[in-house]
């Protein structure tokens, strides 16, 4: 399938799913919402195998059908068959995870689960696998943070927005947050209301602090059974309680996708494994998603669990040459300059150029990462922060979403350039406004992959972790009362 035909029919499918088509009525009503919380993650391969995930109330087979989409397509006839070999109880209901495996890359496909014995089936989803070139996009949300029905359907007019702004993206990005008290009632509404997303595209999921963790609540393992993921690290007690950490390929770009939840004082086996999962890579961009943003002007930015990470992750993210991060949390947009060593990049060089009609401003093979925290999809917005260096420093653009509207990016990768558009949705009209672009052109002709193999298993951290963590609360404490307390002081006296 040529990528003209396939983005028609791409746009064809969006359309359908936006403006009521039969085949993408909102959500499974059928059989009593007997198969509920659908969603499709990537798993080893992103040109030929997907992750699935849904929930029962009772305990039902695991069963996926899968065939090639066309506009008119409502047969399952034929359809590649896989099932899933175990299902977990989990909060009274029943969690179902299927890998399909064997696509063709570069194809649309349409799905359902649900257990083929009984004939129970989700409605109809669908997804794009990988065609494997240099150009693609995808779209960015982050803290839908909701805690009614009401409110995750605003939010999704966020998402609605960003699939009619780019309904080509071939995939989408949720940097966490998804709910606010992770009750069972909030998850089954995120993914009532953005079903028209989370079951029509692929979506690469962040755990967020809210998303279950042992500080919330006592909540654990929850992120982990409201997707499915391809991962080892669950196997870690920190990571099977708080999050997961993983990550992925799709075109020309690598995306490594963190669990900040472990930031007390972010283990050990996660910081190797960023360095190992991104030396490794031959990937000519390197992208991280996480949730606590090492860079943001909401309130969040100066509590102890931010600086610890921030202190952590930094270096790791020059030493990993990573190009861009993007983080949420802080319900802010803010977009950073190129920053290494936490500091701006001196002297980047920056060219206009015409790049599908537009004229846009590249910054040409900088240094460093530029780091975007896309405010908030939903409607808990914070006010600006006063900043303190080096977040003022680093600082790019910056803007308080409150009282105007959801927040979401796209990201356009095509060869040698990049390119993030950022958008708000007004909230009483709809409207979609541009509020800021950043993008980058990078000599690509040079891939570097070194071998790195750290040591990961989740047993090194029992030894480092206790000395890792006394080192960094200690390292906090030292900026609290040396580099904080002092700006703070110099800001108020002036
Ligand atoms: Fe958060």
């Amino acid at each position: 399938m040529n990528k003209t035909f396939k983005r028609a029919l791409a746009a064809l499918l969006c359309l359908c799913l936006l403006f009521g088509g039969a085949s993408f009525a909102s959500y499974a009503q059928t059989a009593d919402d007997a198969v509920t919380r659908v969603s499709c993650t990537f798993s080893t391969d992103s040109k030929t195998t997907r992750n699935f995930c849904w929930y029962t109330k009772t305990a039902t087979g695991s069963n996926v059908q899968i065939v090639k989409a066309s506009p008119s397509g409502n047969s399952f006839d034929g359809a590649l068959k896989f099932t899933g070999e175990k299902v977990t109880k989990f909060r009274g209901q029943y969690c179902h995870k299927v890998t399909a495996t064997g696509l063709e890359a570069g194809t649309y496909y349409f799905y359902r689960v649900g257990d083929e014995k009984l004939g129970l089936w989700s409605e109809k989803g669908s997804f794009v696998t990988d065609d494997g070139d240099k150009a693609f996009s995808f779209l960015t949300i982050a803290d839908v943070q909701a805690s009614s029905d009401e409110n995750f359907a605003h939010a999704a007019l966020t998402m609605k927005a960003a699939i009619a702004t780019d309904p080509n993206a071939e995939f989408t990005v949720n940097l966490g947050d998804f709910v606010n008290d992770d009750t069972n009632d909030e998850w089954d509404w995120f993914f009532k209301n953005f079903a028209f997303s989370n079951m029509n595209t692929t979506m690469a999921p962040v755990a967020g602090n809210h998303d279950g963790n042992i500080t919330n609540k006592l909540n654990i393992n929850v992120f982990n059974s409201m997707f499915n993921l391809t991962n080892d690290n669950t196997k870690s007690i920190v990571n099977w309680v708080n999050g997961v950490y993983y990550s992925f390929d799709y075109g020309n770009a690598h995306f490594i996708v963190l669990n900040t939840n472990d930031m007390y004082p972010m283990t050990q086996s996660q910081r190797n494994w960023i360095i190992n999962d991104a030396k490794t890579s031959a990937a000519d961009w390197k992208i991280v998603l996480m949730h606590r943003a090492c860079y943001s002007v909401g309130k969040n930015i100066n509590k102890p669990d931010t600086i610890i990470m921030r202190d952590v992750l930094l270096p790791l993210f020059d030493k990993a040459e990573i190009d861009l991060v993007y983080a949420g949390h802080d319900h802010t947009y803010y977009r950073s300059k190129q920053v290494k060593g936490d500091r701006p990049v001196k002297n980047v060089v920056y060219e206009t150029k015409e790049y599908n009609g537009e004229q846009i401003e590249f910054a040409v093979n900088p240094e460093g990462s530029v780091h975007i925290c896309p405010s908030t999809a939903g409607t808990k917005r914070y006010v600006l922060y006063e900043g303190i260096d080096p977040i003022t420093e680093c600082s790019a653009f910056e803007m308080s979403t409150r009282d105007k509207g959801g927040c979401f990016t796209t990201t356009t990768i095509d060869g040698n350039k990049l390119i993030v558009k950022s958008y708000l949705v007004d909230d009483e009209t709809q409207e979609i406004t541009e509020i800021d672009r950043y993008a980058i052109e990078k000599d690509i002709s040079q891939s570097r992959v070194e071998k790195s193999d750290l040591p990961t298993s989740p047993a090194i951290d029992a030894v480092t972790g206790p000395v890792n963590f006394v080192y960094a609360f200690a390292r906090m404490i030292f900026k609290y009362l040396f580099v904080l307390l002092p700006q703070a002081i110099r800001s108020k006296v002036k």
